[in-house]
């Protein structure tokens, strides 16, 4: 299949793009690089430097390469960056998302994989389920919830077919290709970066929370897990859109990151316990037995094999 990915210079973008391309797939990549890193896409797709918001060169990518399907990755992702800047937020992830849409339904092309997230949820201290009540705690969640009820209308009004995949935490790696967001606000990049003395200390934001530790309890799944969820996603899309969970059932504190990266690195480091911030849930972590029973996915990759990837590389590089 001919596939664009948006976002595919960005970190869960690049590795998926490299698996599509070892299945087969032809790969091209739509990235404006406001974020993601030219040297990130594989040498084997095609790459256009573009924004969403230039809907004619949008237009002329999908008729130059005869694209089939889309999997959109792109998007602004900082959720407590989304509480200063609601505006930028909204129009990055949603407006310069509908002109995608637009020119797919213009393009007849039917077939859009959507990088949603577990931010859609209202927190709660037991696995999430796909009908679970939508209640995003930052604005971040809510142009993720927003994107895809526009999807729902797309189906509706074009027929164009969706998968959403509601995502919990990305981490790992694979190979070279690890989160190297700009900039960093990324719990497990961070803690490492402390642990190889890149930086002084690692704040945890909030020690109160209803949680075991005090600490706030996310669901890390492994980035090549991801990028398989993706590609079974857009392989089996015929006639039903649909919503699916990605992630391991498995929650992990934020003092247990920080102790698995003290393990691994054999450094102790400064911590400092700040107060919460504005945005961030309790909990969130994911029921996936839809995903498994409907696609065959599971998680395969451990959290601890991920992070120990994602530790050499940076200790590496
Ligand atoms: N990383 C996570 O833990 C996580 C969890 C849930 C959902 N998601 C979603 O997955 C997607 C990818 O996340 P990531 O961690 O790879 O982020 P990333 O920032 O590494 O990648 C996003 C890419 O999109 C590009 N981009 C942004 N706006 C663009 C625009 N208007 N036009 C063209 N390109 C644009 C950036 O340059 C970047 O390469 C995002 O939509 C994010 O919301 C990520």
């Amino acid at each position: 299949m001919k596939i664009l990915v948006t976002g595919g210079a960005g970190f869960i973008g690049s590795v998926t793009t490299k698996k599509l391309l070892d299945k087969g797939h032809e790969v091209v990549v739509y990235d404006s690089l406001i974020k993601g890193h030219r040297e990130s896409v594989d040498s084997r797709a095609e790459f256009v430097q573009g924004c969403l918001s230039d809907k004619s060169l949008l237009d002329k990518t999908f008729k130059k390469f005869g694209i089939e399907a889309v999997i959109h990755f792109a998007g602004f992702i900082e959720a407590g960056e989304s509480m200063k800047e609601p505006s930028k937020f909204f129009k990055n992830n949603v407006i310069y998302g509908l002109n995608l849409l637009d020119v797919m339904a213009k393009n007849n092309v039917k077939k859009i994989i959507f990088s949603s997230s577990a931010a859609v949820y209202a927190s709660k201290d037991s696995p999430l389920e796909e009908e679970d009540i939508k209640k995003p705690a930052n604005f971040y969640g809510e142009t993720k919830l927003i994107f895809e009820k526009l999807l729902s209308w797309y189906d509706d009004i074009y027929q164009i077919k969706f998968v959403a995949l509601r995502y919990f935490n990305a981490a790992g790696a694979c190979g070279e290709l690890v989160e190297k967001h700009n900039p960093e606000t990324h719990l497990i990049p961070l803690v490492i970066f402390t642990a190889l003395g890149k930086r002084e200390s690692i704040k945890i934001f909030g020690t109160d929370y209803s949680t075991p530790d005090g600490t706030g309890i996310r669901d890390y799944v492994d980035v090549k897990d991801l990028a398989e969820a993706h590609i079974l996603a857009l392989e089996n899309l015929r006639e039903t859109s649909n919503a699916y969970n990605v992630g391991t059932g498995k929650g992990i504190s934020v003092k247990e990151v920080v102790e698995a990266v003290k393990k691994i690195s054999g450094k102790d480091f400064n911590v400092i316990e700040a107060e919460k911030r504005e945005g961030d849930p309790t909990m969130l972590v994911a029921n996936s037995e839809k995903i498994k029973k409907e696609l065959g996915w599971e998680a395969k990759v451990n959290f601890e094999e991920g992070l120990r990837e994602t530790f050499e590389y940076f200790k590496n590089s």
